[in-house]
Parts: C-alpha cells; structure tokens; sequence
C-alpha cells in the first residue's frame, strides 16, 4: 500500500508499434509490479485510454498510424485525461524532440532503449505525482461538500453552483483573468460562507430581525472562512475572497472596511457574480429576476457607491455581448 492509501498496481499503458522495444518496456515494468497493458498504436490511442485509465502513459513518439507528440497534447487539452502522466520515448535523443514533448506538455521524454535506472525513478515519481492529485481532488471535494451541507441548513433550497461556475468563467475571460484566478473564483462559490458553520444556529437560523450583536456574530464568517481555508497556500487568492467578500467600495462593508481598489480585485468580481447569480435563479420565496432587472440592481447597487462603477459597466457589457445577444 502507498502512502495514499492505495494497495493496487500502478496501471502503466505502453504505447509502441515496434514489437521489440514495446516487449523490453513491458518486461522491465512488469517485473517491477507494474500492471502493464500493451498497444501497438494501431487501433484509436484515445478509446484505449478512456477505457484502461492508466496511471502512467509510455508511448513512443514515431508510429506509422498516429504521432506521439499530437496524441500527448490532445490528452493534456483534455479534462478526463490531462492529470494522466505521459513519458515519450524515441530512439533519436535529440533536442528538437525534447523541445517539443515539452510543447506538447509530456511530463518526461526518454530515449530508447529504456535504462531501468533511468526510467523506473521517473515512473514512480511521475504516478505518486498523479496520486498525490487524486488525493489533494479528494479532499476539495469533501471540503465542498461539507460546506455544502452547512449551506443547505440555512438555505435548503441551494444554488446552482453550475451557473455561478458558467458566469465565472465567462466574465473571467472577458477580463482576460488567468485560469488560476478564474478557478479561484470557482472554488471560492463553494467556500466564502464556509465559517457560517462557527456561528451560532439560534442566529443563523432566526426569524425575525436580528439585533446588533447577532449581526456583528454574523460578520465573524469571513474572518473564521478565511481562517479554515488559510492552509491552502498556494491558493491564496481564495482565502482573500472568502475574507473581503462583504466589503463594499465606499468602505461601508465589512470585516476591514477597505476602499475602492485596496478591496483584492477578486473579491470584488466574485460579488458581482454571486449577486448576478442570486437574483437570476429561481427560489422557492421569489421567482428569478430577468437578465435585465439583475444587471439594472447592481448598476443601482455602483451607484450607491458599494460596487466598482468601471467593474459593473464591464459586467453589464459582457452580459448584453456573451450571454443576451
Ligand atoms: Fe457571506
């Protein structure tokens, strides 16, 4: 078992057309406890892929059917398969061909024939890599999903995180974001309000208006959100988003009462997508605001001096571009 807690062999597909040096990769990994699936490169790469889900793909970049290097980019472009790490290999080691399998973004490239001292290293660096991913993937989701269950505790009836996703990638591109902010916003939908879980129910739940105290209480969520998501250090942009999501431009929000642009720049487009969101879906107590009357509201809201005018404007632009025309 390794340290992640997996007790199966590592499943490594060897792609080569040439019997010889496929029969040498497949005996080197076989005999050390790699669980070993052959393919000559003949049939569809991408089926077999699909269909075996390897740990760790071996394939040679020269075979008379397909190329190496064009099936590599085709599985980092896509979602399902780009976690999988590929080692190319050809018997010519120049650097024209290393040059490119780093273009075609292979996590290794190695000449043949294949030097187990060489190549078994990498192997095993390159699927605890893959692993670790899972593993890091696994814990996300549950962190979601516990922030989901507090959520609906409050708000049975839920969001849709798939719309809020939508929206954020759209906006994300049209502000020519980088995909790390973008999915920064994406994570930070399902975790601003995560720190609710520290406050009290007979507060969160209450019916009724709440008193100062209650609501002072209530604005502790960002600092104790902010708090639980601090260990994700290279994600710091969520953490930031979580803590300003309440602020508003003119310094009226809340926790630090910050100002126009000293607000991180996320945060203040996550609040335009969240309230977007919010008063475009359908809720059991209200039904959905139109395009038009949401984007109306949050021109009304810049107005007021909570949100950035400049940022709103765009908002509004790219709505009546992307998502009305
Ligand atoms: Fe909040």
């Amino acid at each position: 078992m390794d340290i992640f807690g997996s007790s199966e062999s590592a499943k490594v597909l060897v792609v080569d057309d040439h019997p010889f040096s496929r029969v040498m990769a497949v005996d080197l990994l076989t005999a050390n406890d790699y669980d070993v699936i052959e393919h000559d490169g003949v049939s569809d790469v991408f089926t077999v892929v699909r269909k075996v889900a390897p740990d760790l793909i071996l394939m040679d970049i020269k075979m008379p059917n397909c190329n190496g290097f064009d099936i590599c980019q085709k599985l980092k472009q896509d979602t399902e398969t780009r976690a999988i790490p590929v080692i190319l290999m050809s018997v010519a080691d120049d650097n024209q061909s290393r040059l490119k399998s780093q273009e075609v973004a292979a996590d290794a490239f190695m000449s043949k024939p294949l030097e187990s001292m060489v190549i078994l290293p990498e192997v095993e660096l390159l699927i605890q890599r893959k692993r670790l991913y899972e593993w890091l993937e696994q814990i996300q989701q549950v962190l979601f999903l516990i922030s989901q269950a507090i959520e609906k505790r409050y708000s049975p009836e839920g969001k849709s995180g798939m719309r809020f996703d939508k929206f954020a990638q759209g906006f994300g591109n049209y502000l020519n974001l980088n995909p790390v902010e973008i999915n920064d916003l994406i994570l930070a939908s399902h975790l601003h309000d995560i720190g609710t879980v520290a406050i009290p129910d007979a507060v969160m739940m209450k019916q009724g208006k709440l008193d100062a105290e209650e609501r002072e209480l209530i604005k502790q969520h960002v600092l104790i959100g902010e708090e639980i998501c601090k260990p994700m250090q290279n994600r710091r942009g969520i953490a930031q988003i979580i803590r300003h999501h309440h602020e508003r431009w003119d310094g009226s929000g809340y926790p630090d009462g910050l100002i126009g642009e000293s607000i991180p720049k996320l945060a203040q487009i996550f609040q335009i997508l969240d309230i977007y969101e919010a008063l475009t879906s359908q809720r059991p107590y209200k039904q959905p605001f139109t395009p038009q009357e949401a984007l109306k509201i949050l021109t009304e809201e810049a107005e007021k001096g909570w949100r950035n005018v400049k940022l709103v404007q765009q908002f509004v632009a790219f709505i009546e571009e992307k998502e009305l025309a």
